[in-house]
């Protein structure tokens, strides 16, 4: 961490979490909390709460949880260093000089040149194309029925006809040789500097807070390669970014289109449809898939309709279902891409397209039986056996089980029963038991809230409840000790906790966040402070709740210390101590 806790605190106790989440979203105060809808993930009723007591924020659909700093980086995609520069400067602070090492400082520095060279090459590249020197880049663009405002919205631009035309702009502009190397937008020589893009249209690619990071340049022709894009560097990491993001990602559309090109892209924004993304000249990586996540619970794959479109398709459809999207795929036929489709058919019919698309796991079928001849006998049934097994893995719930074998048994013309109970046995013959829906699930989805342990839950109803009700830390403390609590994690927060309810007689959760950020386990440790069973409890329902779960807690402890114990003493020490817990009464 380069800022000490003392600055990250202030920082953060200058920006009240209502006024700063409230500048994003429409937040209405209920009770002791406000709530409004939740950023993070697309809903129509408000399940996102703020609450100002504990200066943290809660998701109750999508368990999204911080503090104001990890809203901010959240929302706006910051690094940690780049949340608290922005909160202090809200809150009109100017930080102290970061006691920052070396390397990170040159790293940091190195990063904000080539942000601040990216940014000047792409008005340079702008400015060429509107000029009369640009007038071949312009003419290109509007042949290809871009409008004005689409060229500026997207910053296009042209590389000139000379190959050294951005090298001697930006030595003019004062960047070293070396800095525009670093960038990989100009290379050296014994015969000089050469531009890496030049006679080519420009796309500069920016991330989701829309900082030129790279660019994409087309040839004017036919000319090879047709493409040509910056390579990977310390601000463009392509497998991370999405072009047309930093637009898409304000839409409050509930799914994204993803096509492959930068004209798609942009052919869809003009048309309308800004919720549209492209992977950069690469195939889509499960950090793409977490991206658009984030975002959205549903993508539309709009991917060329040729065979390398589908093949690309193919591809992608199990990384981003790995991600916990819901896909469909949008079929352009007679047209290439959505580029052509709606220079051919306009918007409506486009609009009509993804409403018609199907869903990708039927995609995925039909691709399939292009491999097998159905009117061979054993081609036929290969094809069956292979669809049954597909079923089996891909859906654990057996409703959605019987709705896939339906459709698929009606598109194929399958027997729907013998179908289904192929399915069944497949299911079977891999141990995967209609009783154990676990095991289908992609790990990312594991772990959530019905598969925590008891133990787990009852420390984070003691955690959450005593940074509500810190008048009750009295009496926790007395059955409860910091050790007590399960994992590492937990019970250093139950120390810091505890150590703030003894020294200032009141709980600083946000603060215990902050402390965790740089770790990357500030979200299990805002989880900790964000139980559901919390809200509104009498006081006789909240003495309940205390005993049962300081009961849960200690239980679990000396239970764990059981099975562990290889001494007999210990082990009759361990006995006596569970026989003097007592269950309490009441309640279940
Ligand atoms: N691409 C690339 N390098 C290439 C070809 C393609 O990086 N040599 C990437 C680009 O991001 C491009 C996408 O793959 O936008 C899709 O390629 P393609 O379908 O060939 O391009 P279009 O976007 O259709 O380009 P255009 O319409 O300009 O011909
Ligand atoms: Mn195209």
């Amino acid at each position: 961490m380069y800022y000490s806790d003392d600055v990250v605190e202030e920082v953060r106790m200058r920006n009240p979490i209502v006024d700063v989440v409230g500048s994003y979203v429409q937040l209405k105060r209920s009770g002791a909390n406000y709530f409004g809808l939740c950023p993070f993930h697309n809903e129509r009723s408000a399940s996102f709460s703020v609450s100002p007591q504990k200066q943290m924020y809660y998701c109750f659909g999508c368990h999204a949880a911080g503090n104001v700093i990890t809203f901010v980086m959240q929302y706006e995609n910051f690094s940690f260093q780049e949340a608290l520069q922005f909160l202090a400067e809200r809150a009109g602070m100017t930080l102290p000089e970061a006691t920052e090492s070396r390397e990170s400082i040159e790293a940091r520095d190195r990063r904000s040149v080539l942000l601040k060279m990216h940014k000047d090459a792409a008005v340079f590249y702008h400015r060429y194309l509107k000029s009369p020197e640009g007038k071949n880049g312009y003419q290109y663009l509007k042949a290809r029925a871009l409008s004005d405002e689409t060229i500026v919205s997207f910053g296009l631009g042209f590389a000139g006809p000379r190959p050294d035309l951005l090298y001697r702009y930006l030595k003019q502009q004062g960047y070293t040789d070396a800095q525009m190397k670093d960038g990989g937008l100009v290379s050296f020589s014994e015969r000089g500097a050469f531009d890496r893009f030049w006679n080519r249209v420009i796309y500069p690619i920016m991330d989701a807070n829309s900082h030129v990071i790279a660019f994409g340049g087309r040839v004017l022709g036919d000319g090879q390669p047709k493409y040509l894009n910056s390579p990977e560097t310390m601000i463009f990491d392509k497998s991370r970014n999405l072009y047309g993001l930093n637009v898409a990602r304000r839409t409050r559309e509930k799914y994204f289109i993803i096509c492959e090109g930068y004209m798609d892209v942009i052919a869809l924004h003009q048309a309308g449809f800004t919720n549209a993304v492209a992977a950069l000249g690469t195939s889509f990586t499960p950090q793409h898939g977490a991206i658009i996540r984030r975002y959205v619970k549903e993508a539309v794959l709009c991917f060329d309709s040729d065979g390398a479109g589908k093949n690309a398709a193919l591809r992608a459809i199990p990384i981003l279902r790995e991600a916990g999207l819901n896909i469909r795929v949008l079929s352009m036929t007679p047209y290439k891409d959505p580029d052509e489709f709606i220079r051919g058919l306009g918007a409506d019919a486009f609009r009509e397209r993804i409403r018609a698309a199907a869903n990708a796991f039927l995609f995925e079928i039909r691709m399939l039986r292009e491999q097998y001849d159905l009117e061979d006998p054993q081609g036929r049934s290969d094809f069956f056996n292979e669809t049954a097994r597909r079923i089996a893995v891909t859906f654990p719930d057996p409703v959605e089980r019987t709705s896939y074998a339906e459709s698929v048994a009606r598109e194929f013309r399958f027997d729907p029963d013998t179908l289904k109970s192929k399915i069944t046995k497949n299911g079977e013959e891999r141990g995967l038991s209609r009783s154990d829906p676990e095991r289908y699930r992609p790990a990312s989805s594991r772990k959530t809230n019905n598969t925590e342990s008891s133990a787990v839950r009852a420390e984070k109803l003691v955690l959450t409840l005593l940074a509500e009700h810190p008048e009750r830390f009295g009496e926790v403390e007395k059955q409860l000790k910091e050790e007590d609590f399960s994992s590492e994690l937990s019970a250093g927060v139950a120390k810091l906790l505890y150590q703030q309810l003894r020294e200032e007689g009141k709980a600083n959760p946000a603060a215990i966040i902050s402390r965790y950020i740089d770790d990357e386990r500030s979200g299990e440790v805002s989880a900790l402070f964000s139980s559901e069973f919390s809200a509104q409890l009498s006081e006789e329902a909240l003495d309940q709740a205390i005993r049962e779960a300081v009961y849960t807690i200690k239980d679990a402890r000396i239970s764990e210390a059981m099975a562990k114990v290889t001494d007999a003493a210990e082990l009759i020490r361990l006995m006596e101590e569970k026989k003097k817990l007592k269950k309490p009464e009441g309640g279940q």
